[in-house]
């Protein structure tokens, strides 16, 4: 099984180059499957999570072309005659259900598998099925699959031309997923659709963009009410993926541990504002130089101790959330997160603890009392996130640390070890 050894206590300095968002790469892929032809994507991520989407596609019979070396995508969507995400990839893959939007629109029709749970949480998918409901769509549940279709196409029959219906729908709560899939679902709607209480992420701005360019009209992605005028077909179209925040962020926090000086370059400082601005507050020195690079240095000075509360965007964001935790438990004082959007999310926890940290979990609060240092131990990665903190907490602390499980690590971080090591980390990976 692979893991990573990282010897702590080296000093980070140089620059980092930030790659694709992976939250955008996914749902721009599933959004191709709404184009008449070829989609051809650059700035694609070489991570695992795109390769388990373009698996996605091609079950769905579209043809598709990754060149992860140029990382750029090309989807033709015009093969597709299958309307079915199987539970393997669902299961491996929350995002597979962001396929079915973009079917339901084109096609009438979809069977998805049912999610179930995974480590941050329950993540429901209810909300994406109400959207669809509003939209005319009708949902059964059999065999542990969702089947939905068009009500006029219950039938089942392919191509039978049945449209979604332009409506208004009321989020309970600001999803990004259920925002991103009922967008694409209603971009092909007949009429107009507005979506309320809309997620406002840059992510889900980047889709709308991505699907304008393909001819969609989507007004004001990016506020909390966002309104599609169904238009009849969509053609292919190229597009340039945004870079990663939380990736930035990451490598935002490696420097703020064990940086002299280190930039990060293709790094947007008003995606993660609030999370650059909390830093500050921290007293890590960290600057914006404006072309979309973000500088920072580990002051020598004492760092303060903060309160974080997660929230959808522009709020904290929760992908953030382990990765600062390693930060603020090695900072004198008392921290405290609040963690607002996943029940789940605090499985590191008991892992930090072991690397020396001393963090209590009170409900949905970490209660963080900082420590002079952390001590390398055998730790595992129960996520993508938490498992990018555990490599963060090696980084930081004294003597060897070994992270397994990683390939929840590389479902999203294109080329992490030589990333780090090219700042002067020890870290190798091992299978
Ligand atoms: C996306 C991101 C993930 C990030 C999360 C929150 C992708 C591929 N993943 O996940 O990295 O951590 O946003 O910023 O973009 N919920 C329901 N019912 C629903 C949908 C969601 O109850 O139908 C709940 C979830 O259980 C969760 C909360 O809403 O507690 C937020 O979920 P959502 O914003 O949908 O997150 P994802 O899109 O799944």
């Amino acid at each position: 099984m692979k893991k990573y050894i990282i010897r702590g206590n080296k000093t980070l300095s140089g620059n980092v180059r930030i790659s694709g968002a992976k939250n955008s790469a996914l749902k721009l892929m599933a959004a191709s499957i709404l184009a008449n032809s070829k989609v051809t994507l650059q700035n694609v991520p070489d991570i695992e999570d795109v390769n388990t989407m373009a698996e996605v596609l091609k079950t769905l019979n579209a043809k598709v072309v990754f060149k992860p070396q140029k990382n750029r995508l090309e989807i033709d969507p015009s093969s597709i005659n299958s309307f079915e995400a199987p539970y393997e990839l669902v299961r491996k893959m929350r995002a597979s259900v962001l396929v079915a939007g973009p079917l339901l629109s084109k096609f009438g029709r979809v069977k998805i598998a049912i999610p179930g749970g995974c480590n941050i949480g329950a993540r429901q998918i209810d909300l994406h099925l109400k959207g669809f409901e509003n939209l005319g769509a009708e949902n059964y549940v059999e065999h542990g699959y969702i089947n939905c279709a068009v009500k006029s196409d219950k039938a089942k029959v392919i191509n039978s031309g049945s449209k979604l219906k332009g409506s208004i729908i009321n989020l309970d709560f600001p999803s990004r997923g259920a925002t991103e899939n009922l967008m694409m679902a209603a971009c092909m709607a007949e009429g107009k659709t507005v979506i309320n209480n809309a997620a406002r992420e840059t992510e889900t701005v980047d889709l709308a963009n991505f699907l304008i360019s393909m001819g969609a009209q989507i007004d004001r992605a990016g506020t909390d009410c966002i309104e599609i005028n169904g238009v009849k077909t969509l053609k292919g179209t190229e597009y340039r993926i945004m870079p990663d925040s939380i990736e930035a962020g990451t490598f935002i926090i490696a420097a703020s541990l064990c940086g002299s000086k280190v930039v990060i370059e293709n790094a947007i400082w008003k995606n993660i504002e609030i999370f650059c601005l909390k830093l500050k507050e921290v007293g890590i020195d960290i600057e914006s130089r404006g072309d979309n690079t973000i500088v920072v240095r580990r002051l020598a000075n004492t760092l303060n101790t903060v309160y974080i509360s997660t929230l959808p965007y522009p709020g904290f964001p929760t992908d953030l959330q382990p990765i600062i935790a390693v930060l603020l438990s090695v900072i004198p004082g008392i921290s405290i997160i609040t963690e607002n959007v996943f029940e789940n999310r605090f499985m590191y926890v008991d892992e930090l603890n072991r690397m020396g940290a001393n963090i209590k979990i009170d409900g949905h609060h970490a209660v963080i009392k900082g420590v002079k240092n952390l001590s390398g131990a055998p730790v595992k990665a129960f996520d993508l996130r938490a498992g990018a903190a555990m490599v963060l907490a090696g980084l930081a602390a004294d003597g060897i640390t070994e992270v397994s499980d990683i390939h929840h690590i590389q479902r999203g971080y294109e080329n992490f070890e030589s990333k780090l090591a090219g700042l002067g980390a020890d870290i190798s990976l091992v299978t």
